[in-house]
């Protein structure tokens, strides 16, 4: 089948670029992955390209390098750019804020005076529900306030506002910012995933690590919340779910101008939750010590997911069954 045109995918070896590389595939696009590999491995190309079925391009770049993304938009001509490409360690990017600034906003800022030199006119960004900051209520629409809690937040909310700006320069420009809740999981092929480096800071990674035996036991964040079980509550979502609503973003983009969307689905699920699927599902035990709370957590936190249904036809279609195996697959295959 001939390719329906290149879709430029910055950050695309990442854990979340990486599946979403597939779907663009399967939909019929050529993915062109560009990434500095600051947090993903080189070996996630040729694992991209085993489940595709064929060889996926990678530039090695970092989106700072104003000649460097001149080379990739010459090299070949871009249908849209799908930007991943970003620093998301919101401990880190408290002790290094301008890192995080000159990464994810200057970036940014040089990826699209690039994309402007080559009259690409179409952007799907990853931003995040941190730009609600705390919520003030739930379910979270889009309408919900906005505010950064930490620099990293300021990240996204910075970015989004660029590309208001972008989108408003001029008429043919076409921009979705893609507001996640917290993907989890792995492809069921086992051959992509998540695998941080270091001690994790999110939950399913740190889960994973314990039921391997690597770290003795997850230390939940504070008992007394006021949710179901007393532990903390957010949206989970499967990371392939969070793939496919790139690709109907990605064809819908010429009907928006700057739409913002959350993808996430709709339902708060507690650590225990997680902890308890993930030993049933997978027949291991994931010792557990409830401990205080982490400074700056909601007690809870999830999407009103149903803009992302009107708009682009999209809704989750995997539960919390479904990631705690992918995730679990993935990290005992790649042990082998
Ligand atoms: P990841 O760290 O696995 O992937 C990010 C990728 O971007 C990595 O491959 C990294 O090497 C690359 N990168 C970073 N800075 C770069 C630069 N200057 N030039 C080129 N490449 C660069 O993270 P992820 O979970 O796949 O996240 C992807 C995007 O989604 C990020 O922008 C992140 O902020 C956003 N996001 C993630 C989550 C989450 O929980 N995973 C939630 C909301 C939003
Ligand atoms: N948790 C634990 N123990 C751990 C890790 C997490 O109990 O070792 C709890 C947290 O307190 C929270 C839940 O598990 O209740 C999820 O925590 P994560 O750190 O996985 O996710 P958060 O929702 O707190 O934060 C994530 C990203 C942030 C991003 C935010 C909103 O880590 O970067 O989602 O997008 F800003």
């Amino acid at each position: 089948m001939a390719s329906r045109g290149s879709i430029l995918l910055t950050g695309g070896a990442g854990f979340i670029g990486s599946h979403v590389a597939v779907e663009v595939a399967a939909a019929g696009w050529t993915p062109v992955l560009l990434d500095n590999f600051c947090t993903s491995e080189r070996s996630v190309v040729a694992r991209v390209g085993e489940v595709v079925g064929a060889p996926v391009r990678c530039i090695e770049a970092d989106i700072r390098d104003a000649q460097a993304m001149r080379a990739a938009f010459g090299s070949t001509p871009m249908h849209a750019v799908i930007h991943l490409a970003g620093l998301k360690a919101v401990g880190e990017s408290v002790e290094k804020p301008e890192l995080y600034h000159d990464n994810n906003v200057r970036g940014t800022e040089v990826l699209l005076a690039a994309m402007d030199e080559f009259g690409v006119r179409r952007m799907v960004f990853s931003s995040s529900c941190t730009v609600y900051g705390m919520p003030q209520r739930l379910p979270i629409d889009e309408s919900h306030p906005l505010g950064a809690i930490n620099p990293y937040g300021q990240t996204k909310l910075d970015i989004e506002r660029m590309l208001d700006r972008w989108a408003d320069a001029c008429i043919d420009r076409h921009v979705c910012s893609l507001r996640y809740f917290n993907p989890v999981g792995a492809h069921a092929s086992a051959l992509i995933g998540e695998s941080p480096l270091g001690i994790p800071n999110n939950l399913m990674p740190f889960v994973v690590k314990v039921a391997r035996g690597e770290l003795p036991e997850l230390g939940v964040f504070g008992g007394d919340w006021p949710t179901h079980d007393g532990t903390g509550v957010r949206d989970y979502i499967h990371v392939v779910d969070l793939a496919r609503g790139h690709v109907v973003a990605l064809e819908q983009l010429d009907s928006m101008h700057h739409d913002c969307i959350n993808l996430g689905t709709g339902a708060g699920l507690s650590v225990l939750d997680v902890v308890h699927a993930f030993e049933r599902v997978n027949g291991v035990k994931v010792p557990y010590a409830i401990g205080p709370r982490r400074a700056g957590d909601a007690a809870a936190a999830y999407a009103d997911a149903s803009l992302a249904e009107q708009r682009l036809g999209w809704r989750a279609r995997l539960g919390l069954d479904d990631m705690v195996r992918d995730a679990w697959a993935f990290a005992t295959r790649s042990a082998c």
